[in-house]
């Protein structure tokens, strides 16, 4: 029977995505970094590069993904990638970005095209910002002052539910109907942060405003939370690619994919209302 890798499994994408493969029976190995192990898990880590032979072991498919928080995401996939060749594996689905193919030289891309010319049956997954974002990253500015902070204007985002991004890959690991092939992953609608801090409100009962702020004045808070400097550098320049309108286009690669509309916001913040009411 098909074995399916899912690196990051513990995530907010590869997590859903285990949970559908074992709803459907199929056999999941739950790929890492950590050192003890629970059943059904294997150890990878993809900056050390342990595990990376045996992770693969029985496998014939596999979701690959880099860890949020490194901007050489080439040089962490680029391992597991030829693995999977290595393995000649029946199907990888990769997880970058959307706008991650703007630019060949890109580390995203470079990763994207690895792949490409692997010569193993493959898809490409491109999702836009995640909905999850406003209960994780920007949770702070939100349940200490009430504000979505961020300098992205009056931009709109057409954020996807990461819950979507799981069925996506569900479906292209368990089907060969779309093989070789690349999409943008969007949700239905697109949103200001205006827009989304009055569906965060009504939803949670907490107020809460979006404030717009200049990248410079992000920047600090971005480090003292931990990020590396290249990586908070890169996330206010995608910050930016989001302000100057290229998170806003919708596409129906989750319809054609799944069969199903992708979740909407005001779906979302009914799921996860409870983790905004905490003071
Ligand atoms: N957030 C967004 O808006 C957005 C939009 C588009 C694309 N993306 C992409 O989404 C990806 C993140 O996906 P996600 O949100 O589902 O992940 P996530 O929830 O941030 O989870 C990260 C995972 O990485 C694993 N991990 C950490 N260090 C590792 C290492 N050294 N080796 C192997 N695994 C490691 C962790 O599991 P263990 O602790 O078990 O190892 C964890 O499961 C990134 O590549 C990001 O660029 C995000």
């Amino acid at each position: 029977m098909d074995k399916t890798l899912v690196i990051c499994a513990s995530g907010n994408v590869g997590s859903e995505l285990v949970r559908l493969l074992r709803a459907d029976h199929r056999e999941v190995i739950e790929a890492t970094s950590r050192k003890e192990l629970k059943p059904g898990q294997v150890h990878l880590n993809l900056i050390t590069k342990e595990g990376m032979k045996t992770a693969f072991d029985g496998v014939s498919r596999a979701f690959l993904l880099s860890p949020p928080g490194h901007t050489n995401q080439h040089e962490l996939m680029r391992p597991v990638i030829g693995m999977a060749q290595e393995k000649k594996l029946n199907k990888v689905v990769l997880m970058t970005a959307m706008g991650a193919n703007a630019d060949d030289t890109s580390p995203m891309r470079k990763a994207e095209m690895q792949l490409e010319n692997a010569g193993i049956p493959y898809n490409i997954i491109r999702p836009n910002w995640f909905m999850q974002n406003f209960h994780t990253f920007w949770m702070d500015g939100i349940l200490k002052q009430g504000k979505i902070f961020l300098p992205v204007g009056k931009a709109k985002g057409s954020f996807i539910d990461s819950r979507d991004i799981a069925s996506v890959a569900y479906s292209l690991l368990t089907s060969d109907q779309f093989s070789n092939r690349d999409f943008d992953l969007t949700g239905g609608r697109a949103l200001d942060h205006d827009e989304v801090a009055y569906l965060l409100t009504r939803a949670s009962g907490k107020k809460i405003t979006y404030q717009d702020i200049r990248p410079d004045e992000m920047l600090p808070g971005l480090l003292s939370a931990g990020l590396p400097a290249d990586y908070a550098h890169f996330l206010l320049m995608i910050l930016n690619y989001f302000k100057l309108g290229y998170a806003e286009a919708v596409t129906d690669s989750v319809e054609k994919i799944t069969g199903k509309h992708p979740r909407t916001f005001e779906h979302y913040v009914e799921d996860y209302k409870n983790m905004w009411m905490k003071s």
